[in-house]
């Protein structure tokens, strides 16, 4: 089990969208404020505040990252945070799927499923070369017992309840902002650097980016409107963003362990909430890049899949996707002239892999 050290200092900054904290007085926070439900924990003890509203870290895409996940809880303790919202994705890129979860169970929280756990959940072996799946089959193959029984139960969703009855809808990857029809392009992590040419766009632009196209989806906002709760917890894109609209917070605090919208430093939020509304405060936290680059690098070798070496590697290093490119590119040595995941054998992987340079897209 790890313990964090309340001396650890690390880079962050503040959110990029400012966020007034409230200032009106604190009111009781009750147990009953937060009923316990499928994949909640209280691991650490004494998390319920009595006189002042609880700040929660959300936490999300942490992708075997333990460098980046220490730091952020090193920083949301710092940052006085109480009770930990963890949104999926744990295990993969990285080969510390058993850290990661020693971690999430070191501190109080509730954490739901991602693809990834509900992946292995429902194993298919068929789908990709073994190459190509290599990551994700030596991720769940390096579980222990313990940690693969804890990934696949974890629930869908969940919810968290303030004293005044506002709740949080936790859920990964919800089909309100994936599989939205016709699909909201900006909510795809690839947007995000082509749609500043070659720097990419700042967060100020990508959310400026979300809000014209939602302006031109009167559906999606009516969508919105027939969802059960006000407050949606989401991650899956590894993009930051947070957004009002129509009287309802969608927050993605961006990809701990993997961050792919531009600025490679771990992501993750803080809300609270108090004055009858929630707080949110996107957070992004510095860690060794350094070395999570070069464990990525060491473990795709490994496991003889050294292309996603690459790919990591440089999402690592530039906080931007390649994978679409990267797969992208696969497809094209086959004449399949689209992106998206299509399975080949492991001798054209690794083929269409030693053609692929990184260097071209950066
Ligand atoms: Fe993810």
């Amino acid at each position: 089990m790890h313990s964090l050290t309340t001396g650890e200092q690390h880079e962050a900054t503040e959110g990029f969208i400012p966020t007034e904290r409230s200032s009106l007085p604190a009111r009781a926070a009750s147990a009953d404020a937060f009923p316990v439900r499928a994949g909640e924990h209280e691991a650490t003890g004494g998390f319920i505040p009595t006189e002042r509203p609880i700040t929660y870290a959300v936490i999300s895409d942490v992708h075997g990252n333990k460098f980046a996940l220490e730091a952020v809880l090193a920083d949301a303790k710092v940052r006085g945070a109480e009770h930990y919202l963890f949104l999926g994705d744990y295990f993969q890129d990285l080969p510390f799927g058993n850290e990661v979860c020693e971690l999430i169970r070191s501190v109080p929280g509730t954490v739901i499923r991602g693809n990834k756990e509900a992946r292995i959940a429902g194993w298919r072996d068929e789908i990709g070369s073994p190459m190509q799946v290599a990551l994700i089959r030596n991720g769940a193959n390096r579980l222990t017992p313990e940690n693969y029984a804890f990934l696949t139960t974890l629930p869908e969703t969940a919810a968290v309840t303030a004293e005044d009855g506002a709740e949080l809808h936790l859920e990964h990857a919800p089909p309100v902002v994936f599989d939205f029809k016709p699909r909201i392009e900006t909510f795809r992590s690839g947007v995000f650097r082509k749609g500043g040419g070659h720097r990419g766009m700042t967060v100020e632009e990508y959310t400026a980016c979300v809000l014209r196209e939602i302006d031109s989806r009167p559906d999606f906002p009516a969508a919105l409107d027939s969802l059960p709760y006000e407050t949606l917890l989401f991650g899956h894109n590894h993009v930051q963003l947070r957004l009002e609209i129509g009287g309802r917070l969608l927050l993605n605090p961006g990809s701990a362990g993997m961050s792919l919208d531009g600025d490679n430093r771990a992501a993750y939020a803080l809300i609270d909430r108090s004055g009858g509304r929630w707080n949110a405060e996107p957070r992004r936290v510095g860690y060794d890049v350094d070395s999570a680059i070069a464990a990525a690098l060491a473990y795709a070798d490994e496991i003889q899949a050294g292309a996603w070496g690459k790919v990591h590697a440089a999402q690592l290093k530039y906080g931007y996707s390649f994978t679409g490119a990267f797969m992208r590119h696969v497809n094209s040595y086959i004449g399949i002239d689209r992106a998206g995941f299509n399975p080949v054998s492991d001798e054209i992987f690794a083929a269409a892999s030693d053609t692929f340079d990184i260097n071209d897209y950066c």
